[in-house]
């Protein structure tokens, strides 16, 4: 079986995990690409908020009902966000962001009672690894990436807040660390190291068997 047929495998049954008159977030990339049709075919009545461009006009074409997320008349909190991952590792933890994506995808993951992760067998790791997804504030770039040394910029547009897009590629031990010492610089808009306190549940395929992992 093919890493597609695996994505699309998990998609299908974590589009089940979703119940007619939910608030749900939509994460982005190619899994949430399975994802959305999944969803759509099932034909609940549900609320849906997008963690990017991409997503927002797919899941409209499909039908979808697709709301803002910005400003104060926006849902307050979301019952399930469904999202892809570029790694998954043992201990819960996640990288995101290889689809530039991570910043509205850890906003949206943190208003949901329920983030559900969706991988093929591909993401699942021992220990998450370099490169660590990053948002960075433009104003300040020379500074913030003299003080984090090893990050490569890449070549792509701005997030739709504006942000640069790069990736830290240094080595590193400790998720939680590293993590911290991201969200300490008062340059990075948002990394991609997601904690397992923010991660419910991953569903994975591998070959045609799908499991649900509960953390
Ligand atoms: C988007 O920025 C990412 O966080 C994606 O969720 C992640 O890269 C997984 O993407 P795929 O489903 O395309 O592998």
């Amino acid at each position: 079986m093919t890493l597609d047929a695996e994505k699309r495998l998990a998609a299908e049954a974590a589009a089940e995990l979703v119940e007619d008159g939910m608030l749900v977030g939509l994460g982005s990339g190619s899994t949430v690409g399975y994802l959305l049709p999944a969803l759509a075919y099932r034909g609940l009545r549900v609320r849906c908020v997008a963690t990017s461009p991409e997503t927002e006009s797919s899941a409209r074409e499909l039908g979808l009902a697709v709301e803002s997320f910005s400003g104060l008349d926006a849902p307050a909190r979301l019952d399930v966000a469904l999202d892809g991952a570029d790694q998954a590792a043992a201990d819960g933890w996640l990288v995101k962001g290889g689809g530039a994506a991570h910043t509205r995808e850890k906003v949206v993951a943190a208003a949901a009672d329920r983030f559900v992760v969706v991988v093929d067998s591909s993401k699942l790791v021992e220990r998450v690894a370099p490169p660590v997804p990053l948002e960075l504030s433009a104003f300040g770039l020379a500074s913030t990436l003299r003080r984090l040394g090893t990050v490569s910029l890449r070549d792509a547009a701005r997030s739709p807040d504006g942000g640069m897009i790069g990736d830290f590629t240094g080595v590193f031990d400790d998720a939680l660390e590293l993590a911290h010492l991201l969200s300490a610089d008062p340059g990075v808009v948002e990394h991609g190291l997601f904690p397992p306190e923010l991660v419910s549940d991953v569903v994975v395929a591998r070959g045609d068997v799908v499991e649900i992992r509960t953390l």
